[in-house]
């Protein structure tokens, strides 16, 4: 499966959405948070991490650009770039030297990190909607496509087949 387009779902559906996924990212990859301010990606990637194990309290990397997660068997490396001007910027943390091992990329604001940061196997699209949000979901890689296959039945979920993809 290529793609899944849900619209005007509300918190609770999208943490849901989040932990849905959370039981197939074990092995690592990158997931890219992409939508504009307050769209719900730290909320996507807190009910996420949570469902991982990475405890109550998760904070949002805005100041600190990257918080990092060593759970049993997967780092999670979660990024806000918002801050960040040109992906150069990126050079001073060493993002390859981290990329070691199971490693699961939580990126918000990819867009101002590419070139210097993991693309992604799943793409997050999150927009404000009339009530909740839309979220667009796209995989960029075999292994993307399969998180999305492996997803339950969603509900309000239009699952799209991408042109020249596989189902
Ligand atoms: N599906 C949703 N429906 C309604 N409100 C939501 C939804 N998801 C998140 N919110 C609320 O939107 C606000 C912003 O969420 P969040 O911080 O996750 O956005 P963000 O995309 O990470 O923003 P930023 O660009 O500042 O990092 C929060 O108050 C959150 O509770
Ligand atoms: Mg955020």
């Amino acid at each position: 499966m290529a793609e899944i387009r849900m619209s005007g779902i509300d918190e609770d559906a999208l943490a849901g959405l989040a932990r849905a996924l959370a039981a197939h990212v074990r092995g690592g990859g990158s997931i890219h948070l992409a939508g504009p301010l307050g769209a719900g990606k730290t909320t996507f990637a807190r009910a996420l991490l949570r469902a991982l194990g990475a405890g109550a309290r998760i904070k949002s990397p805005t100041y600190t650009l990257i918080e990092t997660y060593v759970l049993p068997g997967l780092t999670v490396q979660h990024l806000d770039l918002y801050r960040i001007a040109a992906a150069e910027e990126l050079e001073w943390l060493g993002l390859r030297d981290l990329a070691d091992g199971a490693v699961l990329w939580l990126i918000e604001w990819p867009e101002r990190g590419i070139g210097a940061i993991p693309p992604p196997d799943l793409a997050v699209y999150l927009e404000h909607a009339p009530v909740g949000r839309d979220v667009h979901l796209k995989g960029g890689s075999e292994k993307g496509r399969r998180w999305l296959a492996a997803l339950p039945r969603l509900p309000n979920a239009v699952c799209a087949r991408q042109v020249g993809g596989n189902s």
